[in-house]
């Protein structure tokens, strides 16, 4: 994949970028009749030029209900793949194709397979942070919005490989009180923030509600008077009579929830160090140019061989099917 991105790359930037990008994207927009889909971690500019935001889920139910011809996905490798295999006939555009995800790739196919089989008695309930291959060895798909819902609706003794994110799996675990054979693996971002640091911010903004997504360590977690997925996060910033929050997500949510709820005080977790890696690098390297880049050029496009997306479409409709 790594070899493609920097050819497709280098194929995408050919000429001289328009002065007004926005007028620009939109005229693209009209000429391919494409939906620009954004997840809550882009930037600002590519959030305010989408014609749809949303969590992982929300975004898999827009991709689902889309008439457009072509799906420019700005967001991450996963959810791009996740409209293809719900949109086999439609342009799918992601435009860095370079923009994966460490969950994802903490999951590899072949070593997935053969825990798989060391399990057969369990069914296999997979987080949508994750590759086709993956998806189709699941049953079930599930997002950070609807998992505890999804494992709520299994029955009791039928035992469940939850992957490939262990800290939802946990937090998944103590919610529905069901034991999950998890699989060990964790987003780079969500495990970059200090308890210390929250602790510390706790005491110098003692009104402000800290709240967190659930990819988090149980030890962030625990300081959160609200866990939930961007989607949640947001609504309940909007609801909530707190003043102040400390968010520990991504920070690229901020800009929404600034503009939902622009009298009150959005305070970024703080990560481990002094860096900006609370930022996820991957979501990160879409711009603003490189979404014009990949509409006027109609790459990089997402492809996948028809056994895989149909073998991964399945447990995405059951998702579908269960949280509706
Ligand atoms: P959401 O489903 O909450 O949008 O999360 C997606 C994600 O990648 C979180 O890191
Ligand atoms: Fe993946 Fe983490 Fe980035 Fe979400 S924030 S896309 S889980 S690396």
């Amino acid at each position: 994949m790594f070899t493609t991105a920097i050819a497709q790359r280098e194929k995408t930037q050919p000429g001289e970028l328009p002065l007004d990008l926005f007028t620009a994207i939109e005229s693209l927009k009209k000429e391919l009749n494409a939906v620009i889909l954004a997840h809550y971690y882009q930037e600002p500019d590519i959030q305010d030029i989408a014609d749809f935001i949303g969590d992982s889920l929300q975004l898999a139910k827009a991709a689902q209900k889309t008439s457009a011809d072509a799906i420019v996905f700005a967001g991450v490798h996963f959810m791009a793949e996740t409209a293809k295999i719900l949109n086999p006939d439609k342009l799918v555009l992601l435009p860095d194709l370079n923009a994966g995800c460490s969950l994802a790739d903490s999951c590899p196919p072949e070593e997935f397979a053969a825990f798989k089989a060391a399990h057969p008695d369990h069914l296999v309930v997979s987080y949508i942070n994750c590759s086709a291959e993956i998806k189709a060895m699941s049953d079930i798909i599930c997002t950070s919005s609807n998992a505890v819902k999804i494992v709520e609706q299994i029955p009791k003794e039928q035992p469940i490989i939850f992957a490939p994110d262990r800290n939802l799996g946990r937090y998944v675990m103590e919610q529905t009180g069901r034991d999950l054979l998890l699989w060990q693996g964790s987003c780079v971002v969500h495990e970059t923030f200090s308890e210390k640091k929250i602790v510390e911010l706790k005491i110098v903004h003692p009104q402000a509600e800290a709240i967190a997504h659930p990819e988090c360590e149980t030890s962030v977690l625990r300081h959160a008077s609200f866990i939930g997925s961007t989607a949640a996060l947001l609504k309940h910033c909007q609801n909530s009579n707190a003043k102040e929050f400390i968010v520990a997500t991504e920070p690229g949510i901020i800009h929404q929830m600034q503009k939902l709820a622009p009298q009150k005080r959005f305070i970024p977790a703080p990560p481990m160090n002094n860096c900006a890696c609370n930022e996820c690098p991957f979501m990160r390297l879409n711009t603003l140019e490189k979404l014009y880049w990949a509409m006027k050029n109609r790459t990089p496009e997402i492809t996948m061989s028809e056994d895989i997306r149909l073998a991964a479409l399945r447990p995405m409709q059951r998702m579908l099917e269960m949280s509706v």
